[in-house]
């Protein structure tokens, strides 16, 4: 049998094959957070599919921390009875479910959380949303670090089997161990592992709110491409190390961030038109100068994580590694496992278009995914645009 269909350990929780659904913002939760019948229905599906473990879209654990207006969250007990829907209905499938947890910091405008977003420091303006954050005090520190720790509490209480901290792509973890985002010069900044204290601080918070064994999941950056030196694929080996003596079940890589360098994160086609459409009128002008001038440039490189991960793993010992970022072929992925560059295959895109993919992988009715990558599901989410495959010619489920 092909080792992509080997059974797994991650802590407890023991995953049947080696396909992770990456975490996806679905545009599918109610203006106040709440899980959606609709949701449910597409993780139903995915666990009809047989993936091995679903991680569904980022879950924003405090109402600072919320990027955008569909999106679900974990910030208050009245999101719980849609959360425990959704593991419930994934469970009755036979899936096993992590959540994402994670906070916006200065990935967010005032528009949506009604006051200037936060961060580490309030280094400049991003080119995307202009926005120029409000330096975090020392409480607010400690109050985000306890809204971790409760939102963790409430995905035990919904019955998930995990979670994952979000520190990929741009957002606050991922702000706070950036030396591009955190400019801080006390105990939070000014060193790699006064950096990194958030996260280990947030890694041992979840801990004593979780069931011994259940497990933690990190999604690290191993490059995050801003405009000057952020987490580069060094400093994510030295993050993965302290990773692994911090003894977390399981690593995610990817790369690149939300506003600055979200061509890095989803490598493909630029879907100027649609990019465009999304913008307020009067960014339009500049904005599709600016995406076609990216035209070309970031075309899929198949696996364009395996390189990083071929470093991340030896200093990972037992833990295992899940690589995500443009996996489309069975022979790719199968050798990824068997050169043990990584231990799970981890897939966003290709899910979106083919819930039932890893199944048509097992009954060996396909060696590739069909997502081309066109990236059209990526730029409906500026738009408010439920998550599926917008690829002409591709029939609306
Ligand atoms: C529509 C869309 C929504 C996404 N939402 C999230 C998210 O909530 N959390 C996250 O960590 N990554 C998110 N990502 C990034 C993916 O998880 C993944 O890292 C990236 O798409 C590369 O993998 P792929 O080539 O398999 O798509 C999203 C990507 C897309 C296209």
């Amino acid at each position: 049998m092909s080792i992509l269909f080997a059974p797994i350990n991650l802590g407890n929780m023991r995953i049947e094959n080696r396909f992770i659904h990456s975490a996806t913002y679905e545009v599918m939760a109610s203006e106040t957070g709440e899980v959606s019948d609709k949701l449910v229905k597409r993780y139903q599906n995915l666990a009809k599919g047989e993936v091995g473990l679903i991680i569904p879209g980022y879950m924003y654990v405090h109402p600072l921390g919320r990027s955008y207006k569909f999106q679900t969250g974990i910030h208050n007990d009245e999101m719980i009875p849609g959360l425990k829907k959704l593991v419930e209905t994934v469970h009755q499938e036979g899936g096993k479910i992590a959540f994402q947890l994670a906070h916006a910091g200065r990935q967010t405008t005032k528009a949506m959380i009604g006051q200037t977003p936060i961060g580490p420091s309030s280094r400049g303006r991003d080119p995307v949303n202009f926005v120029k954050p409000m330096e975090m005090t020392a409480d607010q520190i400690q109050d985000v670090i306890q809204a971790f720790g409760v939102a963790a509490k409430r995905a035990v209480e919904a019955g998930a089997d995990g979670i994952q901290l979000h520190a990929a792509h741009g957002y606050l973890i991922n702000q706070f161990i950036s030396p591009f985002f955190n400019q801080r010069k006390d105990e939070w900044g000014g060193s790699d592992a006064n950096r990194f204290r958030f996260l280990k601080e947030l890694i041992s918070e979840v801990r004593n709110a979780l069931p011994q064994g259940m497990p933690v999941l990190v999604k690290l950056n191993t490059h995050d491409y801003t405009p000057q030196e952020g987490v580069t694929p060094s400093l994510a080996v030295t993050y993965a190390g302290w990773l692994a003596d911090l003894k977390i079940d399981g690593l995610e890589i990817s790369c690149g961030s939300a506003v600055y360098s979200y061509m890095n994160m989803c490598r493909g086609d630029v879907p100027v038109k649609e990019l465009v459409n999304s913008l307020p009128f009067w960014k339009k002008p500049l904005g599709k100068l600016m995406m076609k001038s990216m035209v070309g440039k970031y075309d899929l490189k198949e696996g364009y994580n395996l390189e990083a991960a071929k470093m991340i793993k030896p200093v990972l010992g037992e833990i295992p590694l899940f690589v995500v970022g443009g996996l489309r072929k069975v022979a790719q992925m199968t050798e990824a496992l068997e050169q043990q560059y990584a231990d799970c295959i981890s897939m966003c895109r290709p899910f979106i278009r083919e819930p039932f993919i890893v199944k048509k992988i097992k009954e060996g009715k396909t060696d590739s995914v069909a997502c081309v990558s066109c990236n059209r599901c990526l730029a409906a989410v500026p738009s408010n645009m439920t998550v599926r495959c917008y690829n002409k010619g591709f029939p609306t489920p």
